[in-house]
């Protein structure tokens, strides 16, 4: 096919994701001149809108989401020429007739992106009735949103039904967080300048800490939230990825492949929990009312959606390890959660001590070299040093050497999610996850998730934390006996 036709199908059209982050992203990509002209979006889903009132839908809840505009965008030249990409399919996906009125909406002879914005409840059948219908599906793709499955045997299933429809090469499983600028930054980092590879392993690293902290809630989604948790709303996506990112070997290219032929040997390599640990390496928690930027917030008992006696978590701290030479007994330690004080995601890698000091240090102890990557809400990579304080005594003092993306790169940079589809468009895998590393991080996160959801467990409430804290004690109690801290805990 031609390289500027495409259809892009969304799935879910009406949905929050489609309305919040998919459509404002095809905006943003469209009004910067990214998205192929001639391309069509086609928007499918159950209810019954005409074309008109569907573009009505979407000025009023679409338009408001994309970063950086005005209330006004939805009257805006630029806005009004990216609506009229847009075509509404009003279909069942579980009726393998209605096919044939998406068939009749596509342009022949075109790259077709097949978004599921769905629930995965729907992958199994959207596929299978893609697959019995009329549409040519050779130059097809298939974009997956997690969360794909609920454990190991269910995202198996899953990928089982979309496997009988499409290949392996032509399925993106969306990870978000891998289309942040920050974490393509991290492999810049680490694979285009020789300066950091040779310190990059147990042999200068202490250890790893990895954070993402949100002040939101569960927002509109408690239902949802609660059936799924901290462990498999970002654990086992999420930070397992940017793990993989800082533990991976250098990869023998660039190729979509390459890159995650190496991932997965890192998720491979993580340690089992034994079962002492699932208790000393592992902490879930609930948040309690509190108060977030000085505004006073409900517990989570108390949000819409959530189940009386729910145990589900929306913290969670765990001391990982990955078994293989680079890094054999180094800690691993993520920790993510709603409600916490700030929103932060951030990589700090602590290197170790010298090995003997001859300076006055400061706090009287060894002080140790930290390398920050910050992911939000700023991007940076800050690295921590001491250096000598003017004046006539030789005392030093920590220094921060700060690279700030926005002060080096004055350039807008994109939204994951657009970068993410138009790799999509464009046929790029590399920053989307293959099946192997999907099943592989189930494979790991599901003792933890077998043992809080064993009777036993259930039977206790879990451990809480204060709406606007930093999570629970026990989260700093687990990196003392590691002989580390959280940042704000030092
Ligand atoms: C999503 C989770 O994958 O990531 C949400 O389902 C979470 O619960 C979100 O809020 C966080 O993404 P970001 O990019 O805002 O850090």
């Amino acid at each position: 096919p031609e390289e500027n036709i495409f259809n892009f199908v969304l799935f879910g059209a009406t949905g929050d994701l489609a309305m919040r982050k998919i459509l404002p992203a095809l905006y943003a990509a469209h009004r910067d001149g990214k998205l192929q002209a001639g391309g069509r979006i086609v928007c499918v889903a159950i209810q019954d809108f005409s074309k008109e009132s569907y573009l009505a839908w979407v000025d009023a809840n679409a338009a408001p989401h994309v970063k950086g505009e005005g209330p006004g965008l939805s009257e805006s030249p630029s806005w009004r020429d990216f609506v009229q990409r847009i075509d509404y399919v009003m279909l069942n996906a579980t009726q393998p007739g209605d096919y044939a009125r998406l068939a009749a909406q596509l342009l022949p002879n075109a790259i077709t992106v097949f978004y599921l914005a769905t629930t995965p409840k729907l992958f199994e059948a959207i596929c299978a009735n893609l697959g019995a219908s009329d549409i040519d599906l050779s130059q097809a793709r298939v974009v997956l949103e997690k969360p794909l499955g609920h454990d190991l045997r269910t995202s198996r299933a899953i990928n089982d039904a979309v496997a009988r429809v499409f290949e392996e090469n032509q399925i993106y499983r969306i990870d978000h967080y891998l289309g942040k600028e920050s974490v393509q930054n991290l492999l810049a980092l680490r694979f285009a300048n020789s300066l950091f590879e040779p310190l990059w392993s147990r042999d200068s690293i202490e250890h790893v800490q990895l954070t993402i902290a949100e002040q939101l809630g569960v927002e509109g989604r408690g239902e949802f939230y609660d059936g799924t948790g901290a462990m498999r709303d970002m654990v086992q996506n999420h930070l397992l990825q940017l793990l993989c990112m800082v533990a991976m070997e250098p990869p023998i290219s660039m190729d979509a492949d390459a890159i995650r032929d190496e991932k997965v040997r890192v998720l491979r390599a993580l340690k089992p929990f034994t079962p002492q640990e699932l208790e000393t390496k592992a902490v879930r928690a609930q948040y309690a009312s509190g108060a977030v930027n000085g505004k006073a917030v409900p517990g989570y008992h108390n949000e819409p959606g959530i189940a009386p006696e729910s145990t589900t978590e929306s913290f969670v701290a765990l001391h990982a390890e990955i078994n293989n030479w680079r890094w054999a007994g180094v800690p691993f330690f993520l920790r993510t959660g709603k409600r916490l004080a700030q929103r932060s995601a951030e990589i700090v890698i602590t290197f170790r001590p010298i090995p003997h000091a001859i300076l006055p240090m400061p706090g009287g102890g060894a002080s140790a070299n930290r390398m920050v990557i910050k992911l939000q809400p700023e991007e940076s990579i800050q690295l921590h040093c001491l250096a000598k304080q003017p004046g006539d005594s030789m005392t030093v003092r920590p220094v921060v050497l700060d690279l700030s993306f926005e002060q080096a790169f004055r350039q807008k940079r994109a939204e994951a999610y657009e970068r993410l589809l138009l790799d999509v468009i464009r046929g790029n895998l590399s920053l989307f996850v293959r099946r192997d590393e999907q099943e592989a991080a189930w494979r790991w996160v599901e003792p933890l998730l077998n043992y809080w959801e064993s009777p036993q467990m259930l039977a206790s409430p879990p451990r809480s934390y204060i709406a606007g804290s930093w999570g629970p004690t026990a989260s700093s109690s687990m990196m003392m006996r590691a002989g580390a801290s959280w940042p704000e805990d030092r």
